[in-house]
């Protein structure tokens, strides 16, 4: 294995993880990888094929024919399943209301784990997710877990969906965004929980760019 730069960003929905890691891994000049785009794929193409999550003989092979790709298209990161562009279709309500019930199946973790090692291996990378400091990359150089208060993080997303121009329910919001808090917090395997070695950063009161400064100036420090 090489020794590349790794930096594992975990933290509960809505903290701002992957906005904040797609401009660091710019600044950093290192690859981002977006472990619930992941996840997500694996939901939407379970959908479109309809199998069941719980037909685990379907997961398997839905598993083993799945090819995932990131491509960067006019500075805005793609993801390619099985060839088609899911980017969009992955940020659906119906794969978010989803995706939890299938990232807590253990055939589907290791799958996801062995791919986002591999890359890993290869590349300095910056990986945001739930299970990264604790699972994907033990080991990384910098580990941060990412948090803010749940009303916060039901602001910050329903001013993004609202930029959008898709309209909800800010209360509604917030109740999914609990539900899916425990769902990855209570689930057996790689439970969403802080790695004892990464540092907490509470981005309630803190500004994009201010959370962006931060982490820069500890990474390159
Ligand atoms: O970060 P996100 O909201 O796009 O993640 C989608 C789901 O995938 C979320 O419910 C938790 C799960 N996930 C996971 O279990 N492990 C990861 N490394 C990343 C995401």
């Amino acid at each position: 294995m090489k020794n590349t730069l790794q930096i594992a960003i975990d933290g509960p929905a809505g903290a701002g993880k992957s906005s904040v890691a797609k401009v660091l891994a710019k600044r950093l000049n290192c690859i981002y990888l977006d472990t619930g785009a992941m996840y997500r794929a694996v939901t939407w193409l379970a959908m479109q094929q309809q199998v069941p999550f719980d037909d685990l003989t379907g997961m398997d092979q839905l598993l083993k024919n799945l090819q995932l790709e990131f491509r960067e298209e006019d500075g805005v990161q793609h993801l390619y399943c099985n060839g088609m562009d899911v980017t969009e279709a992955i940020r659906s309500t119906e794969v978010s209301a989803n995706v939890s019930a299938v990232a807590m199946i253990p055939l589907v973790r290791e799958a996801m784990v062995a791919q986002q090692q591999k890359i890993a291996a290869d590349c300095d990378v910056l990986m945001d997710g739930r299970d990264i400091g604790t699972t994907v990359l033990p080991d990384a150089r910098y580990k941060f877990f990412l948090t803010a208060s749940l009303e916060e993080r039901a602001r910050r997303r329903y001013l993004e969906l609202q930029q959008k121009g898709v309209s909800v329910d800010l209360e509604q919001l917030q109740r999914d965004i609990a539900l899916r808090d425990q769902k990855d917090s209570q689930r057996e395997v790689s439970p969403l929980v802080q790695a004892p070695d990464a540092e907490l950063i509470d981005t309630s009161h803190m500004t994009f760019d201010e959370v962006v400064e931060k982490l820069f100036h500890k990474i390159a420090k």
